[in-house]
């Protein structure tokens, strides 16, 4: 790609961009949220056209104006979004959109078989029978790619992929991976884990702002460097805790059970609490019990036994407005389902859930010169990257929405506070941004339980960690005297000794 720029209204998204990919390379892509990754990635699949510059394919320019055009000239492109139709099946997902001389149905067994020999070649396991609705998320990746794969790419787009995985599935993506730069087949990743990066790439290109900060050999990187270099100043990859004086306890769980979605029990008698100025932090892998448990918590789920208590009220059942006006504050795992509203503005969605009460209105009038002052405040601290506060929420680019949801939560001084995957998808400016404030709101005395897959993440903010198994709390151990392969243990499923 030579030169490409592209411009949206009020944003020079990428600024004469020259990027390069080899035959048989894992190029990553690095930056932080909104220096223009997807839009770059996105004109190259064929969704964008850039205003200027060049494509060029093996040495020869091409036009790409479709994602049809792309997958014809052999780039595949998985979004960190999926999208498989939930309702068919492996192989129907896959030879959708095929061109097919017998029909669709006749072409299935050939699909299914090719699809067995892709699975074989590059480790993908997945079912080819199997609907798609009832597969986990990483195997819907695995879907994704046996998909592109499927169609002749060449080169593969992966957008954030590691953002969806449990550590396991993560590293069974790297060994596919592998396998495939080893067959020739060029990569670019995306992901804002500077470990990941450092372990399955090649060379890594770093862009500030649309524009490309440096090409280096990942061999020659280190993690400071790369933060630096995508920063532009030092990043603090610790936080500092000072102790605190604990208080009452604010939230108490008392034997809580129930269901998942697929019915069967997902939360098997959980008993915790979590006193004031605490930060319980909750490890597992996830799908064992952590979102019900969340959800339970802020009002989502109801469970089947068991109760929640918020400041010593039994808050079991409320509705999520009225543990709200309580003190609840809830940052959802899901916060692209459960956080925004796409069409709102950005404005609008950082008092979503405030604007009827004061100081935002009074009585049915709203106080628009109130709303805009906190608004623009909020974009300030957490670092919003957006045209104005009244841009639409869908134009942010994917890390820029998450911080919505955060500053709009952790901005309530919540005496309870329930953050799940606080910094999934949020680079490390923010990352480092939202740590100081999770251990400020410590300092201020309110209770927070922290649901993370991240164990570094538990390990530097938590001051009692309680690892999840099978909808059980299998042990809970202090930050003093957890280690990683103790939790890893407690996460398989072995009882604390
Ligand atoms: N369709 C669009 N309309 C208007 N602005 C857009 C659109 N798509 C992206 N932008 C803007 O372009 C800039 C770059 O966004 P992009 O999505 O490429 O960032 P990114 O590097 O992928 O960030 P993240 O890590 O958060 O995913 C952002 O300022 C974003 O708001
Ligand atoms: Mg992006």
């Amino acid at each position: 790609m030579r030169g490409i720029v592209k411009r949206f209204p009020g944003v020079l998204a990428n600024d004469r961009i020259d990027f390069d990919v080899r035959a048989g390379e894992i190029h990553a892509l690095l930056g932080e949220n909104g220096a223009g990754k997807t839009t770059l990635m996105n004109i190259l699949y064929g969704l964008y056209r850039p205003d200027q510059g060049q494509i060029l394919l093996n040495g020869r320019a091409v036009a790409i104006h479709s994602p049809a055009d792309a997958i014809r000239l052999g780039i595949g492109m998985i979004h960190q979004h999926f999208m498989l139709v939930p309702t068919l099946s492996v192989a129907e997902n896959v030879a959708l959109g095929l061109p097919s001389s017998r029909g669709f149905l006749l072409d299935l067994d050939v699909v299914t078989r090719r699809i067995r020999e892709l699975s074989n070649v590059y480790g993908l396991r997945v079912d080819p029978t199997a609907m798609v609705w009832q597969l986990a998320v990483g195997e819907q990746q695995r879907v994704e790619i046996l998909k592109a794969l499927y169609r002749g790419a060449d080169l593969l787009i992966l957008d954030e992929p590691t953002a969806v995985l449990t550590p396991q599935e993560v590293r069974e993506l790297f060994a596919t991976l592998r396998r495939m730069a080893g067959e020739g087949h060029s990569l670019i990743f995306i992901s804002h884990k500077l470990h990941e990066v450092l372990s399955i790439s090649d060379r890594v290109t770093v862009l500030r702002d649309g524009r490309v900060v440096k090409t280096l050999p990942t061999s020659e990187a280190t993690r400071e460097e790369l933060a630096r270099l995508m920063v532009g100043r030092e990043v603090l990859l610790r936080v500092e805790r000072s102790p605190v004086e604990l208080g009452d306890v604010r939230l108490s769980l008392k034997d809580l059970w129930a269901h998942g979605d697929k019915g069967v029990p997902a939360l098997r008698g959980v008993t915790l609490a979590v006193r004031a100025g605490e930060i319980l932090g909750i490890a597992g892998v996830s799908g064992n019990g952590q979102r019900e448990l969340a959800e339970v918590i802020a009002g989502l789920r109801t469970p089947s036994q068991g109760q929640v208590e918020i400041d010593g009220m039994d808050t079991t059942g409320w509705s999520p407005e009225r543990l709200l006006k309580h003190g609840l504050a809830y940052i959802p795992e899901e916060r692209m389902r459960d956080g925004v509203v796409r069409d709102f503005s950005v404005e609008e969605n950082l008092i979503l859930k405030d604007h009827v009460d004061r100081p935002f209105a009074s009585g049915i009038f709203m106080n628009f010169g109130t709303i805009a002052s906190y608004a623009d405040r909020l974009i300030e601290n957490f670092d919003i990257r957006t045209p104005s506060r009244d841009a639409p929420l869908k134009n942010l680019s994917g890390g820029n929405i998450q911080k919505i949801v955060l500053a709009r939560e952790l901005s309530r001084e919540p005496r309870v506070l329930v953050a799940a995957q606080p910094t999934r998808g949020v680079d490390i400016s923010a990352t480092e941004y939202i740590h100081q404030r999770l251990i400020a709101q410590r300092a201020k005395g309110t209770a927070t339980l922290l649901i993370s897959e991240d164990l570094d993440e538990i390990l530097n903010l938590s001051d009692r960690i309680a690892v999840m198994y099978e909808g059980q709390i299998v042990g809970v151990v202090d930050q003093r005297e957890a280690t990683v392969e103790q939790l890893g243990l407690m996460m398989a499923g072995a009882h604390k000794v």
